[in-house]
């Protein structure tokens, strides 16, 4: 029983695309169980740089079966644009790409109803993906799901029902324009031939090949702090990122786990609203951006930015039982004199002793940091851990101990071979 969870421990961005691709040599599945298009994984091959939304990041290494989880949300007309991009670059995808048929559908009202509703009271800063309208319908029991698109006459009437509904809701509510039936059925009914192929009940697939012995990696997309339950909720995504979400998103045991791999970048950023304890809102924030990149992979919004937070990430160790780190983005804090770390949050002159979920704290705490001396080196040539600078080691070894758990692999630039993995 093998299976690895890869979990972003912060607000997503993580990195979590290029550790994934990186470590799917060794791996015979890769698994993603949550989320939607919203997710952005970025994989650098060479001079190749991808983009996926759904399909799991392991799709590069030839020998390796993809799988789209049961508690994905997809959107099929993405999911096809994806496969396609995926093909153009010669890629073998049929035979490699199995879709569970359980698995809910993100229909074009979806999306609408996301940015309707971003426009009102409550600003998420969502990606507009539909995401959190799907997974309402999930909760609800009125999704519509990928073995629904087999039968065209279950889909008229599942879709129907359901947009009768919502057009109530746009026209009664929110004043908007009512949405055709006769058209959305006829746009999407054509989606069953197209994704007929890849269907499986991948729970079971992937619980065959656990007794056959292969070695599974599950892929979380977004974050813990993101987490609809443990996350700076309201300011969250709709699912769970957290590790227990894999076992739910895919019908696999929890039992069949037998590693948990944070995602942690060396410093912090957020994409949208929401509280960030240690957001650098003037130059060191724009450095960090304009180093980074720090741009969203999906919606290409600036992503806000800041120290490393390890009262948040002590938090995420502990929802998510992260046993071992891998530290993205080391190399962007190359030119920094200083580098900070938030140990501790103060709230009226109180030190809190664990992390707030709530907004109306988060919102109000003071974070203390400790400084670190910079490195002033660049270490993206950089192949082992011992020609890395001390400094390099120091700042490593304090989120270690800071943490309590131990960085196994250290990335030191976005490309496949710039990564260290430690003995
Ligand atoms: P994900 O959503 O967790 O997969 O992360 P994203 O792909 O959205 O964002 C991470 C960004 O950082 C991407 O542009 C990666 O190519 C890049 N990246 C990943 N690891 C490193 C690294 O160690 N150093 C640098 N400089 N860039 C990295
Ligand atoms: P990956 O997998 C960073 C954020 C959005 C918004 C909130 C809710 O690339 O790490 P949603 O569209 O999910 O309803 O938006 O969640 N968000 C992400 N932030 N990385 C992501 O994915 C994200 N997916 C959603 O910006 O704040
Ligand atoms: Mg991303």
């Amino acid at each position: 029983m093998a299976v690895s969870i890869i979990v972003g421990a912060q607000w997503g961005d993580e990195g979590k695309g290029k550790i994934v691709d990186m470590l799917s040599e060794k791996i015979d599945i890769v698994a993603r169980y949550q989320g939607g298009a919203n997710a952005g994984h970025t994989v650098v091959i060479g001079d190749k740089t991808y983009v996926l939304h759904l399909i799991p990041s392991g799709i590069f290494q030839k020998n390796v079966k993809c799988v789209i989880g049961n508690g994905v949300v997809i959107d099929p007309a993405a999911l096809m644009d994806e496969i396609a991009m995926i093909r153009s670059f010669g890629i073998k995808i049929e035979g490699r790409l199995f879709i569970s048929h359980n698995a809910h559908l993100i229909m074009p009202y979806h999306k609408l109803l996301d940015n309707i509703r971003e426009q009102g009271a409550q600003k998420i800063g969502t990606t507009g993906r539909g995401i959190g309208p799907a997974y309402i319908d999930k909760y609800m029991r009125a999704g519509i799901r990928v073995v629904d698109l087999l039968d065209r006459n279950v889909l008229r009437e599942k879709l129907t029902r359901n947009i009768e509904e919502k057009n109530q809701i746009l026209s009664k509510v929110y004043g908007k324009t009512e949405i055709d039936v006769d058209k959305i059925v006829e746009e999407y009914q054509k989606f069953d031939s197209l994704i007929d192929p890849y269907v499986t009940d991948t729970a079971t697939f992937l619980n065959d090949a656990l007794k056959k012995g292969k070695r599974i990696l599950a892929e979380g997309a977004q974050g813990a702090l993101l987490d609809v339950d443990h996350g700076t909720y309201p300011y969250v995504t709709s699912s769970n990122p957290t590790s227990g979400g894999a076992c739910t998103g895919l019908g696999i045991p929890p039992t069949s786990v037998k590693a948990i791999i944070g995602i942690v970048k060396a410093y912090s950023t957020r994409v949208g609203n929401g509280p960030f304890p240690t957001e650098l809102k003037e130059t060191t924030g724009e450095s960090l951006r304009s180093i980074g990149h720090e741009f969203g992979a999906t919606t290409g919004r600036p992503r806000r930015c800041g120290w490393l937070d390890m009262v948040s990430l002590k938090y995420s160790m502990m929802v998510n039982g992260i046993s071992e780190i891998a530290l993205t983005k080391l190399d962007v804090l190359d030119s920094f004199d200083e580098i900070k770390i938030c140990v501790a949050y103060k709230k009226d002159g109180k030190v809190l002793k664990s992390f707030p979920t709530d907004v109306q704290t988060l919102e109000n705490i003071e974070p203390v940091y400790k400084t670190y001396k910079g490195w002033n080196e660049t270490i993206t040539g950089v192949k082992t851990w011992k020609k890395l600078p001390k400094r390099t080691r120091d700042y490593v070894e304090t989120i270690e101990k800071l943490s309590g758990v131990r960085v196994s692999i250290v990335s030191v630039g976005a490309r496949r071979d710039q990564t260290i993995v430690r003995k």
